[in-house]
């Protein structure tokens, strides 16, 4: 029987149906990725991440870049992650056209895109938002950043180095890091996603607090 501790950590099973549900919302981009492996690993990272919340799959988190700002018009946190690899493969491609040497791993930026966010699920959940901002003195508020959590994710389910340090450093965290080639891929294809969507009036700021403490 598991102790509170470990059950509350889960608040969902890791399931097959989950993994399924994921691999769903992540297609086509996730087929992109040809190691077997590396693709099951981004399915088990955010198969593990919405375990450990309220949420069910990904796109039932609000599709914005942080849990308080504008969101899309329409569509879902799952087509950020796909749009957002979907630019990091075109950018990759159209340098390499031209400098056949890049340093791409293309399965390292295409696993890292899709999981630069993998630490949304924590940081946007309502339920450890509502418990965290009860108590601010206990933890603090807000919670931490996805980035950091993404990282600790994708360490935990065996991504490689690379696809965690893009969880880390696709924001400004990585300002202090240094970027890798992915990582700056992944990086800019975040950024164009939303600065591009905003300043064409497809993200609506509506973002009201629901008084969770
Ligand atoms: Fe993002």
């Amino acid at each position: 029987m598991k102790s509170n501790a470990v059950s509350d950590l889960a608040q969902n099973e890791v399931s097959d149906k989950l993994r399924a549900t994921i691999r769903k919302e992540l297609q086509p981009e996730l087929d992109e990725i040809r190691s077997d492996t590396l693709r099951d690993q981004v399915v088990e990272a955010w198969a593990v991440a919405i375990a450990h919340t309220s949420f069910t799959c990904i796109s039932d988190l609000r599709a914005s870049g942080m849990w308080n700002t504008d969101r899309l018009i329409r569509g879902t946190q799952a087509d950020h992650l796909r749009g957002v690899a979907a630019i990091a493969i075109q950018i990759a491609h159209a340098l390499k056209q031209q400098f056949p040497e890049l340093p791409v791993d293309r399965d390292i930026l295409v696993a890292g895109a899709l999981c630069h966010d993998v630490g949304k699920p924590y940081e946007y959940d309502p339920v450890k938002q509502a418990r965290r901002k009860a108590q601010p003195s206990k933890a603090g508020w807000p919670i931490f950043r996805h980035p950091p959590y993404g990282m600790h994710v994708c360490l935990t389910v065996g991504l490689p180095d690379e696809v965690a340090q893009i969880a880390l450093g696709h924001s400004y965290e990585g300002e202090v890091l240094a970027r890798s080639p992915e990582c700056t891929i992944v990086h800019y294809a975040d950024k164009s996603y939303w600065q591009t969507l905003r300043i064409s009036g497809l993200m609506v700021d509506d973002y009201k607090d629901q008084g969770a403490a």
